[in-house]
Protein backbone atom coordinates (compact mmCIF):
# COMPACT_ATOMS: atom_id res chain seq x y z
CA UNK A 1 0.00 0.00 0.00
CA UNK A 2 2.78 2.26 1.05
CA UNK A 3 4.54 1.48 -1.72
CA UNK A 4 1.88 1.87 -3.95
CA UNK A 5 0.63 5.21 -3.15
CA UNK A 6 4.75 6.29 -3.51
CA UNK A 7 4.81 4.73 -6.74
CA UNK A 8 1.73 7.29 -7.81
CA UNK A 9 2.83 10.13 -6.22
CA UNK A 10 6.30 9.86 -8.52
CA UNK A 11 4.19 9.35 -11.39
CA UNK A 12 2.02 12.66 -10.84
CA UNK A 13 5.66 13.86 -10.55
CA UNK A 14 6.76 12.56 -13.49
CA UNK A 15 3.98 13.59 -15.69
CA UNK A 16 4.48 17.59 -14.56
CA UNK A 17 8.63 17.60 -14.93
CA UNK A 18 9.27 19.30 -18.03
CA UNK A 19 13.29 18.27 -17.47
CA UNK A 20 14.40 21.18 -15.68
CA UNK A 21 11.64 22.56 -14.03
CA UNK A 22 7.72 21.09 -12.85
CA UNK A 23 4.69 22.77 -13.67
CA UNK A 24 2.44 22.74 -10.63
CA UNK A 25 -0.15 20.78 -12.53
CA UNK A 26 -0.85 21.06 -16.60
CA UNK A 27 -2.80 23.42 -18.07
CA UNK A 28 -4.04 25.38 -14.77
CA UNK A 29 -0.83 25.94 -13.67
CA UNK A 30 1.69 26.25 -17.01
CA UNK A 31 4.38 27.37 -15.72
CA UNK A 32 7.28 26.88 -12.97
CA UNK A 33 6.11 28.25 -9.63
CA UNK A 34 8.51 29.33 -6.72
CA UNK A 35 7.53 27.45 -3.71
CA UNK A 36 5.99 24.73 -5.65
CA UNK A 37 9.40 24.20 -7.16
CA UNK A 38 11.30 24.62 -3.68
CA UNK A 39 8.88 22.20 -2.07
CA UNK A 40 8.82 19.66 -4.71
CA UNK A 41 12.39 18.91 -4.89
CA UNK A 42 11.94 17.73 -1.73
CA UNK A 43 10.39 14.91 -3.21
CA UNK A 44 12.21 14.51 -6.16
CA UNK A 45 15.31 13.94 -3.62
CA UNK A 46 13.99 10.67 -2.58
CA UNK A 47 14.06 8.93 -6.35
CA UNK A 48 16.28 11.22 -8.11
CA UNK A 49 18.94 13.84 -5.89
CA UNK A 50 20.29 15.47 -9.51
CA UNK A 51 17.05 16.05 -10.45
CA UNK A 52 15.86 17.42 -7.03
CA UNK A 53 19.00 19.68 -7.30
CA UNK A 54 18.01 21.03 -10.91
CA UNK A 55 14.43 21.70 -9.60
CA UNK A 56 16.36 24.61 -7.37
CA UNK A 57 18.75 25.53 -9.96
CA UNK A 58 16.51 26.39 -12.80
CA UNK A 59 14.45 28.66 -10.00
CA UNK A 60 17.90 30.54 -8.76
CA UNK A 61 19.33 30.74 -12.77
CA UNK A 62 16.25 33.51 -13.01
CA UNK A 63 17.00 35.09 -9.41
CA UNK A 64 16.59 38.87 -10.55
CA UNK A 65 19.68 41.01 -10.14
CA UNK A 66 18.48 42.49 -7.21
CA UNK A 67 18.23 39.28 -5.31
CA UNK A 68 13.99 38.91 -5.69
CA UNK A 69 13.17 35.47 -6.90
CA UNK A 70 10.31 35.74 -8.93
CA UNK A 71 6.77 33.82 -7.87
CA UNK A 72 6.94 32.33 -11.64
CA UNK A 73 8.82 31.81 -14.71
CA UNK A 74 7.11 31.43 -17.77
CA UNK A 75 9.83 29.20 -19.49
CA UNK A 76 7.46 28.37 -22.89
CA UNK A 77 4.50 30.27 -23.77
CA UNK A 78 0.87 29.50 -22.96
CA UNK A 79 -2.40 31.35 -23.39
CA UNK A 80 -3.53 29.10 -20.61
CA UNK A 81 -2.95 31.04 -18.27
CA UNK A 82 -3.97 34.95 -17.20
CA UNK A 83 -2.27 36.98 -16.25
CA UNK A 84 0.83 35.97 -18.55
CA UNK A 85 3.88 37.72 -19.62
CA UNK A 86 2.69 40.60 -21.42
CA UNK A 87 0.80 41.99 -18.19
CA UNK A 88 3.64 41.36 -15.84
CA UNK A 89 5.93 43.05 -18.66
CA UNK A 90 9.16 42.93 -15.79
CA UNK A 91 12.16 42.65 -19.07
CA UNK A 92 13.61 39.57 -17.69
CA UNK A 93 15.50 37.92 -20.77
CA UNK A 94 13.30 34.92 -19.94
CA UNK A 95 10.00 36.22 -18.66
CA UNK A 96 9.08 36.72 -15.04
CA UNK A 97 6.22 38.15 -12.73
CA UNK A 98 7.30 40.55 -10.86
CA UNK A 99 6.88 39.55 -6.91
CA UNK A 100 7.62 36.93 -4.81
CA UNK A 101 6.64 34.16 -2.80
CA UNK A 102 7.50 31.91 0.56
CA UNK A 103 11.14 31.81 0.59
CA UNK A 104 11.18 28.11 1.30
CA UNK A 105 14.23 27.49 -0.80
CA UNK A 106 17.23 27.96 2.15
CA UNK A 107 15.03 24.94 3.85
CA UNK A 108 14.24 22.68 1.08
CA UNK A 109 17.96 23.11 0.61
CA UNK A 110 19.36 21.90 3.63
CA UNK A 111 16.97 18.88 3.97
CA UNK A 112 18.27 17.81 0.58
CA UNK A 113 21.92 18.28 1.64
CA UNK A 114 21.54 16.66 5.00
CA UNK A 115 19.56 13.03 3.42
CA UNK A 116 21.96 13.52 -0.25
CA UNK A 117 24.07 10.41 -0.82
CA UNK A 118 25.80 11.68 -3.72
CA UNK A 119 27.69 13.70 -1.02
CA UNK A 120 29.99 15.42 -3.56
CA UNK A 121 27.03 16.17 -5.79
CA UNK A 122 25.02 17.97 -2.78
CA UNK A 123 27.96 20.11 -1.84
CA UNK A 124 28.89 21.07 -5.00
CA UNK A 125 25.78 22.07 -5.72
CA UNK A 126 24.82 23.58 -2.08
CA UNK A 127 27.69 25.45 -2.26
CA UNK A 128 26.59 27.34 -5.98
CA UNK A 129 22.91 27.64 -3.99
CA UNK A 130 24.22 29.24 -1.00
CA UNK A 131 24.70 33.06 -1.89
CA UNK A 132 22.11 32.95 -4.39
CA UNK A 133 19.74 31.89 -1.24
CA UNK A 134 21.18 34.02 0.98
CA UNK A 135 20.78 37.62 -1.13
CA UNK A 136 17.14 36.74 -1.55
CA UNK A 137 16.93 36.38 1.85
CA UNK A 138 18.80 40.28 2.12
CA UNK A 139 16.67 41.37 -0.22
CA UNK A 140 13.55 40.81 1.86
CA UNK A 141 14.52 42.74 4.74
CA UNK A 142 16.33 45.42 3.09
CA UNK A 143 13.28 46.03 0.50
CA UNK A 144 10.36 44.79 2.51
CA UNK A 145 11.43 46.01 6.01
CA UNK A 146 12.45 49.61 5.37
CA UNK A 147 11.66 50.27 8.75
CA UNK A 148 13.79 47.65 10.16
CA UNK A 149 11.23 45.81 12.28
CA UNK A 150 12.84 42.74 11.68
CA UNK A 151 9.63 41.36 9.50
CA UNK A 152 9.04 41.47 5.72
CA UNK A 153 5.66 42.86 4.42
CA UNK A 154 4.01 41.11 1.30
CA UNK A 155 2.89 43.37 -1.08
CA UNK A 156 0.61 41.35 -3.00
CA UNK A 157 -1.75 38.53 -1.72
CA UNK A 158 -0.55 36.25 -4.64
CA UNK A 159 3.48 36.63 -2.71
CA UNK A 160 1.81 34.77 0.14
CA UNK A 161 1.06 31.89 -1.65
CA UNK A 162 -2.56 31.82 0.14
CA UNK A 163 -4.23 34.33 -2.47
CA UNK A 164 -7.60 34.92 -1.94
CA UNK A 165 -7.43 34.21 2.16
CA UNK A 166 -9.79 36.02 4.47
CA UNK A 167 -6.90 37.88 6.57
CA UNK A 168 -6.63 40.01 2.77
CA UNK A 169 -10.47 40.98 2.56
CA UNK A 170 -9.96 44.27 4.86
CA UNK A 171 -6.59 45.58 3.28
CA UNK A 172 -7.65 44.69 -0.03
CA UNK A 173 -10.55 46.74 0.07
CA UNK A 174 -8.32 49.85 -0.07
CA UNK A 175 -6.80 48.74 -3.80
CA UNK A 176 -8.89 50.18 -6.10
CA UNK A 177 -10.54 48.28 -9.06
CA UNK A 178 -11.21 51.74 -11.59
CA UNK A 179 -8.12 51.83 -14.51
CA UNK A 180 -7.89 48.19 -14.70
CA UNK A 181 -7.14 46.90 -18.20
CA UNK A 182 -10.14 44.52 -19.45
CA UNK A 183 -8.67 40.90 -19.23
CA UNK A 184 -10.35 37.52 -19.52
CA UNK A 185 -9.54 34.97 -16.45
CA UNK A 186 -8.88 31.17 -17.56
CA UNK A 187 -8.14 29.66 -14.40
CA UNK A 188 -11.99 29.25 -14.58
CA UNK A 189 -11.97 27.13 -17.89
CA UNK A 190 -9.36 24.69 -15.77
CA UNK A 191 -11.90 24.87 -12.22
CA UNK A 192 -14.55 25.08 -10.82
CA UNK A 193 -15.46 28.97 -10.62
CA UNK A 194 -16.96 28.60 -6.96
CA UNK A 195 -13.43 27.20 -5.67
CA UNK A 196 -11.93 29.78 -7.39
CA UNK A 197 -11.14 33.50 -6.30
CA UNK A 198 -13.99 35.78 -7.52
CA UNK A 199 -13.73 38.38 -10.10
CA UNK A 200 -13.82 41.64 -7.83
CA UNK A 201 -11.12 39.83 -6.15
CA UNK A 202 -8.97 39.71 -9.35
CA UNK A 203 -9.63 42.94 -10.65
CA UNK A 204 -7.65 43.92 -7.75
CA UNK A 205 -4.69 41.31 -8.07
CA UNK A 206 -4.58 42.97 -11.19
CA UNK A 207 -5.11 46.60 -10.33
CA UNK A 208 -1.71 46.21 -8.02
CA UNK A 209 0.23 44.17 -11.12
CA UNK A 210 -0.42 47.50 -13.03
CA UNK A 211 0.63 50.26 -10.16
CA UNK A 212 4.16 48.08 -9.98
CA UNK A 213 4.27 47.77 -13.66
CA UNK A 214 3.84 51.58 -14.10
CA UNK A 215 6.58 51.89 -11.35
CA UNK A 216 9.18 49.78 -13.53
CA UNK A 217 9.15 47.16 -10.84
CA UNK A 218 11.46 48.96 -9.37
CA UNK A 219 11.52 47.21 -5.67
CA UNK A 220 13.15 50.28 -3.87
CA UNK A 221 9.72 52.03 -4.59
CA UNK A 222 7.29 48.94 -4.16
CA UNK A 223 6.95 48.65 -0.77
CA UNK A 224 6.11 52.09 0.22
CA UNK A 225 3.72 52.57 -2.68
CA UNK A 226 1.67 49.75 -2.28
CA UNK A 227 -1.76 50.08 -0.39
CA UNK A 228 -1.20 46.06 0.46
CA UNK A 229 1.25 45.94 2.66
CA UNK A 230 0.60 43.15 4.45
CA UNK A 231 2.71 41.17 7.89
CA UNK A 232 2.00 37.95 6.92
CA UNK A 233 3.06 35.52 10.00
CA UNK A 234 3.26 32.39 8.05
CA UNK A 235 5.01 34.11 5.26
CA UNK A 236 7.68 35.08 8.12
CA UNK A 237 8.18 32.17 9.57
CA UNK A 238 9.06 30.24 6.82
CA UNK A 239 11.80 33.48 6.03
CA UNK A 240 13.24 32.76 9.70
CA UNK A 241 13.26 29.25 9.22
CA UNK A 242 14.68 29.14 5.83
CA UNK A 243 17.69 31.61 7.33
CA UNK A 244 18.03 29.14 10.42
CA UNK A 245 18.52 26.42 7.95
CA UNK A 246 20.51 28.37 5.55
CA UNK A 247 22.92 29.67 8.58
CA UNK A 248 23.35 25.66 9.54
CA UNK A 249 24.36 24.78 5.59
CA UNK A 250 26.56 27.57 5.51
CA UNK A 251 28.20 26.39 9.06
CA UNK A 252 28.60 22.95 7.00
CA UNK A 253 30.02 24.54 4.19
CA UNK A 254 32.51 26.84 5.85
CA UNK A 255 30.47 30.06 4.74
CA UNK A 256 31.08 31.60 8.32
CA UNK A 257 29.54 34.94 7.35
CA UNK A 258 26.77 33.87 5.50
CA UNK A 259 25.59 31.67 8.70
CA UNK A 260 26.13 34.77 11.02
CA UNK A 261 24.39 36.86 9.21
CA UNK A 262 21.63 34.25 8.00
CA UNK A 263 21.67 34.18 12.24
CA UNK A 264 21.43 37.30 12.84
CA UNK A 265 18.45 37.95 10.19
CA UNK A 266 16.52 34.97 12.16
CA UNK A 267 16.90 36.32 15.51
CA UNK A 268 15.52 39.59 15.16
CA UNK A 269 12.38 38.05 13.29
CA UNK A 270 11.81 35.34 16.12
CA UNK A 271 11.29 38.42 18.53
CA UNK A 272 9.51 40.43 16.24
CA UNK A 273 7.28 37.85 15.82
CA UNK A 274 5.54 37.89 19.53
CA UNK A 275 3.90 41.34 18.59
CA UNK A 276 1.68 39.27 16.53
CA UNK A 277 0.53 37.04 19.10
CA UNK A 278 -3.19 36.86 20.21
CA UNK A 279 -3.95 35.89 23.63
CA UNK A 280 -7.60 35.75 22.12
CA UNK A 281 -7.73 33.52 19.13
CA UNK A 282 -4.50 31.35 20.79
CA UNK A 283 -2.53 32.02 17.63
CA UNK A 284 -0.14 34.81 15.30
CA UNK A 285 -2.19 37.17 13.45
CA UNK A 286 -1.56 39.56 10.34
CA UNK A 287 -0.72 42.97 10.88
CA UNK A 288 -1.57 45.17 8.34
CA UNK A 289 1.37 47.80 8.12
CA UNK A 290 -0.87 50.15 5.68
CA UNK A 291 -2.65 50.94 9.07
CA UNK A 292 -0.47 50.02 11.47
CA UNK A 293 -3.21 47.30 13.46
CA UNK A 294 -3.42 43.54 13.79
CA UNK A 295 -5.91 41.77 11.57
CA UNK A 296 -8.83 40.33 12.73
CA UNK A 297 -8.62 36.96 11.50
CA UNK A 298 -7.35 33.58 12.50
CA UNK A 299 -6.38 32.15 9.64
CA UNK A 300 -3.80 29.18 9.18
CA UNK A 301 -1.04 31.92 8.37
CA UNK A 302 -0.63 32.74 12.25
CA UNK A 303 -0.55 27.90 12.46
CA UNK A 304 1.94 27.97 9.67
CA UNK A 305 4.10 29.79 12.19
CA UNK A 306 4.96 26.38 13.97
CA UNK A 307 7.39 26.03 11.02
CA UNK A 308 9.78 28.63 12.64
CA UNK A 309 11.62 27.72 16.06
CA UNK A 310 9.14 30.03 18.34
CA UNK A 311 9.00 29.53 22.08
CA UNK A 312 8.00 26.57 22.97
CA UNK A 313 4.96 27.66 24.74
CA UNK A 314 3.93 29.01 22.01
CA UNK A 315 3.99 25.60 19.78
CA UNK A 316 2.00 24.18 22.83
CA UNK A 317 -0.62 27.19 22.35
CA UNK A 318 -0.91 26.44 19.03
CA UNK A 319 -1.48 22.68 18.98
CA UNK A 320 -4.07 23.70 21.82
CA UNK A 321 -5.69 26.05 18.92
CA UNK A 322 -5.35 23.36 16.62
CA UNK A 323 -7.11 20.76 18.89
CA UNK A 324 -10.28 23.30 18.76
CA UNK A 325 -10.14 23.81 15.43
CA UNK A 326 -10.36 19.98 14.98
CA UNK A 327 -13.73 19.79 16.57
CA UNK A 328 -15.51 21.35 13.83
CA UNK A 329 -14.06 19.46 11.05
CA UNK A 330 -12.96 15.79 10.08
CA UNK A 331 -9.25 16.69 8.58
CA UNK A 332 -6.93 19.27 9.68
CA UNK A 333 -5.67 21.72 9.17
CA UNK A 334 -8.37 24.38 7.29
CA UNK A 335 -6.78 27.11 6.05
CA UNK A 336 -9.11 29.11 7.84
CA UNK A 337 -11.83 27.98 10.56
CA UNK A 338 -14.85 26.50 10.22
CA UNK A 339 -16.20 28.20 13.66
CA UNK A 340 -15.32 31.56 11.71
CA UNK A 341 -18.55 33.33 9.48
CA UNK A 342 -16.22 33.91 6.57
CA UNK A 343 -15.65 29.96 6.01
CA UNK A 344 -16.09 28.36 2.75
CA UNK A 345 -15.07 24.82 3.23
CA UNK A 346 -14.41 24.43 -1.04
CA UNK A 347 -13.06 27.65 -2.02
CA UNK A 348 -9.15 28.03 -2.16
CA UNK A 349 -7.42 29.47 0.77
CA UNK A 350 -10.98 30.18 2.61
CA UNK A 351 -11.05 26.75 4.04
CA UNK A 352 -9.80 23.75 2.26
CA UNK A 353 -6.77 22.55 3.42
CA UNK A 354 -3.36 22.27 1.87
CA UNK A 355 -1.23 19.12 1.79
CA UNK A 356 2.25 21.89 1.87
CA UNK A 357 1.01 24.02 5.04
CA UNK A 358 0.30 20.77 6.95
CA UNK A 359 3.89 19.30 6.12
CA UNK A 360 5.69 22.52 7.17
CA UNK A 361 3.10 22.95 10.53
CA UNK A 362 3.99 18.74 11.21
CA UNK A 363 7.44 19.54 10.43
CA UNK A 364 7.95 22.56 13.15
CA UNK A 365 5.47 20.57 15.55
CA UNK A 366 7.90 17.84 15.69
CA UNK A 367 10.85 19.81 16.15
CA UNK A 368 9.19 21.47 19.21
CA UNK A 369 8.45 18.34 20.57
CA UNK A 370 5.14 17.69 19.36
CA UNK A 371 5.32 14.65 17.97
CA UNK A 372 1.08 13.82 18.70
CA UNK A 373 -0.56 16.49 17.07
CA UNK A 374 2.23 16.33 14.10
CA UNK A 375 1.58 12.68 13.51
CA UNK A 376 -2.12 13.21 13.55
CA UNK A 377 -1.42 16.22 11.19
CA UNK A 378 0.37 13.98 9.31
CA UNK A 379 -2.26 10.86 9.41
CA UNK A 380 -4.95 13.21 8.09
CA UNK A 381 -2.79 14.12 4.82
CA UNK A 382 -2.44 10.14 4.48
CA UNK A 383 -6.45 9.80 4.65
CA UNK A 384 -6.98 12.83 2.21
CA UNK A 385 -4.77 10.94 -0.41
CA UNK A 386 -6.32 7.51 0.28
CA UNK A 387 -9.77 9.05 -0.38
CA UNK A 388 -9.39 11.70 -3.00
CA UNK A 389 -6.04 11.07 -5.14
CA UNK A 390 -3.32 14.42 -5.77
CA UNK A 391 -5.61 16.82 -5.56
CA UNK A 392 -4.31 20.95 -5.41
CA UNK A 393 -6.56 21.31 -2.17
CA UNK A 394 -9.13 19.29 -0.36
CA UNK A 395 -12.74 20.37 1.09
CA UNK A 396 -11.70 19.76 5.06
CA UNK A 397 -15.69 18.44 5.84
CA UNK A 398 -15.74 15.33 3.76
CA UNK A 399 -11.96 15.38 2.09
CA UNK A 400 -13.71 16.17 -1.40
CA UNK A 401 -10.67 17.10 -4.04
CA UNK A 402 -10.68 20.55 -5.47
CA UNK A 403 -8.55 22.80 -7.56
CA UNK A 404 -6.63 21.07 -10.00
CA UNK A 405 -5.73 17.33 -10.06
CA UNK A 406 -3.08 15.66 -10.23
CA UNK A 407 -0.22 17.93 -8.69
CA UNK A 408 2.81 17.92 -8.47
CA UNK A 409 3.61 19.54 -4.49
CA UNK A 410 0.57 17.40 -3.15
CA UNK A 411 2.42 13.94 -4.66
CA UNK A 412 6.15 15.48 -2.96
CA UNK A 413 4.50 15.84 0.10
CA UNK A 414 3.16 12.05 -0.25
CA UNK A 415 6.70 10.93 -1.10
CA UNK A 416 8.33 13.05 2.00
CA UNK A 417 6.23 11.99 4.78
CA UNK A 418 5.74 8.13 3.85
CA UNK A 419 9.61 8.15 2.82
CA UNK A 420 10.45 9.87 6.37
CA UNK A 421 8.03 7.38 8.65
C1 LIG B 1 -2.02 29.18 -6.47
C2 LIG B 1 -1.63 29.02 -5.00
C3 LIG B 1 -0.15 29.26 -4.84
C4 LIG B 1 0.61 28.31 -5.76
C5 LIG B 1 0.12 28.39 -7.21
C6 LIG B 1 0.70 27.30 -8.08
O1 LIG B 1 -1.80 30.47 -6.93
O2 LIG B 1 -2.38 29.89 -4.20
O3 LIG B 1 0.22 29.06 -3.50
O4 LIG B 1 1.97 28.57 -5.71
O5 LIG B 1 -1.27 28.27 -7.25
O6 LIG B 1 0.44 26.03 -7.56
Amino acid sequence: MKQQTIDQAKAVMIKNDRGSYTVPTQGLYPFQWNWDSALSALGFAHFDEARAWTELETLFAHQWTDGMVPHIIFHEMDDGYFPGPEVWATNQTVPTSGITQPPVAGFAALRIFERAKDRKLATDKAHALLPRIHAWHKWFFANRDPQRTGLVAIIHPWESGRDNSVDWDKAFERVPTEGVSPFKRRDTNHANPDHRPTDEQYKRYIWLVQRFRTLGWDNTKLHDASPFQMVDPGFNAILIRACVDLAKLADELGEEEIAAQSRSMASKGIAALESLWSEEHCQYLCFDRAVGALVDSPSIGGILTAFAPIPDSRAQSLVQRIDTISENCSYLVPSHPPQEPQFEPLRYWRGPVWLIVNYMIADGLLIAGETDMAARIKQDCLKLINKSGFAEYYGPMNGEPCGGGSFTWTAAMVIEILEAS
